[in-house]
């Protein structure tokens, strides 16, 4: 088993009967979602899950874990998702994947999240990993024209 399989299945315990879980999106991540459909089938645990991608909802609706978008839910109980680097005080860069514009919504909506990460991705100080910017089309060439600017 390698680390990132290790966490993925350590967070998917934090997950309790009831809650509605946010479902992050990423190779860590995915481990955390085949755990939380081997609970669901084997041991009947009983949630919702909101998905952060179209690559996590294929993979979840797969292993038969129920699903509601983030806008049919009053909160998200706990998102478990990945991320690209972490510092020494915990700070980080995710959104790596290309799913950070639905990462972030899920994760302001949620109670509780959880980053999991194997070793390779804490840093002394971050940056080295670009610092992912998702945009919407309306707006975006106002926002390129501005990170031309900036540099
Ligand atoms: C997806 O957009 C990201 O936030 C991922 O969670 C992040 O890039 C970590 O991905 P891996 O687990 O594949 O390294």
């Amino acid at each position: 088993m390698n680390l990132k399989q290790m966490v993925g299945i350590e967070a998917a315990k934090y997950v309790e009967d009831g809650m509605i879980v946010g479902l992050g999106t990423g190779s860590t991540a995915k481990f955390m979602v085949d755990e939380i459909g081997r609970r669901v089938k084997k041991e009947g645990l009983s949630i919702v899950g909101v998905t952060t991608s179209k690559e996590t909802e294929k993979q979840a609706l797969a292993l038969g874990i129920p699903l509601k978008s983030i806008d049919e839910v009053p909160y998200v109980d706990l998102t478990i998702d990945g991320a690209d680097e972490i510092s020494a005080d915990f700070q980080g860069i995710k959104g790596g994947g290309a799913a950070l514009l639905f990462e972030k919504i899920v994760a302001t909506y949620s109670k509780k999240c959880i980053w999991i990460v194997d070793k390779s991705k804490m840093v002394d100080d971050l940056g080295a990993f670009p610092l992912p910017v998702e945009v919407v089309p309306y707006g975006s060439r106002q926002l390129v024209h501005l990170f031309e600017e900036k540099g």
